[in-house]
């Protein structure tokens, strides 16, 4: 029976580099490597190797994951590790998006996060491992970031109590929450809002943030951090009353909540 990988965001970024890391793995004999793209998944079989299984799919359909999972019940493979990590942003407030466009957020953050767990979760033997993506973002509510933290603040919380829940199968699921990366995601995140994110504090590279969080899913861990200062965010939301942690963000950001979008 073949042992395999899924990694969805797997082209760029962060979900890349999960690819890099898992395909060294011994006991992976293929990654299933999602995203929408299929070039930028061609790329990557001919950049890492034939371990690679390129599948195009957009995981704000539902419909496709129900695709996903026929192709899991014919192939008879064991999925040892699911990375849950295609995600995105949008650096706005809540009315520079129109309804669907919010939705889209919540449909690929949240929902294809829940649908590929329940999708891939009967195929997963005891001592496998779920890795969802969350973000710094998840630590507290983010004004002008707020649908996109709002997704992340439900992935860090479903993914804490769905390990508690997979306790009596011996899977793990890991919530990991980076701090700013250095990858595509800003190209589809800024709109060019009145109001935006613009200050990108101790940014680091993917690279670290995904070889901890597979250290992290290998122990046994619900939550994967990396980083003195998301660690020190971590604790400061924790810590600090959530209506002062919004207005310590809003001046990082030079955002004044009471201006009108004409005299910025
Ligand atoms: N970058 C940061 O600062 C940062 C910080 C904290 C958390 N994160 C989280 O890290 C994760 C990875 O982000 P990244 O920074 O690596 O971004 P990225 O470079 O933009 O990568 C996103 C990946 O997701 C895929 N994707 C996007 N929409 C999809 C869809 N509807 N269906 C299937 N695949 C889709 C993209 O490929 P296609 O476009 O071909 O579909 C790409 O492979 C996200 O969940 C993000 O929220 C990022």
């Amino acid at each position: 029976m073949k042992t395999i990988a899924i990694i969805t965001g797997a082209s760029t970024g962060l979900g890349r580099e999960f690819t890099r890391i898992l395909k060294d793995k011994k006991e992976i004999s293929e990654i299933w490597a999602i995203a929408r793209h299929r070039e930028k998944l061609d790329k990557l079989r001919r950049q890492m190797g034939p371990k690679i299984v390129p599948i195009s799919l957009d995981l704000s359909d539902a419909a496709q994951i129900t695709d996903l999972g026929h192709r899991l019940a014919q192939s008879g493979v064991e999925v040892r590790y699911l990375v849950n990590n295609a995600g995105y942003a949008k650096f706005c407030s809540y009315g520079d998006l129109n309804i669907a466009d919010s939705l889209n957020m919540i449909n690929l953050n949240i929902g294809g996060v829940v649908a590929m767990g329940l999708t891939c979760i009967p195929y997963m033997p005891a001592g496998s491992h779920i890795i969802n993506i969350a973000s710094q973002a998840a630590f507290q509510p983010l004004p002008y970031q707020n649908l996109y933290s709002s997704t992340k603040a439900f992935v860090r919380n479903y993914t804490r109590a769905l390990h508690v829940e997979l306790k009596d199968r011996g899977i793990t699921a890991t919530a990991v929450c980076p701090g700013w990366l250095k990858t595509d995601l800003y190209d589809r995140a800024n709109i060019g809002a009145a109001k935006a994110t613009r200050n990108f504090f101790g940014m680091t590279t993917p690279d670290k943030v995904a070889r901890k969080a597979v250290a992290d899913a290998d122990k046994g861990k619900d939550l994967s951090i990396y980083g003195l200062y998301v660690n020190f965010c971590h604790i400061g939301a924790k810590l600090l009353p959530q209506q002062t942690v919004m207005k310590i963000w809003l001046h990082q950001q030079h955002i004044d909540p009471y201006s009108r979008p004409s005299q910025q």
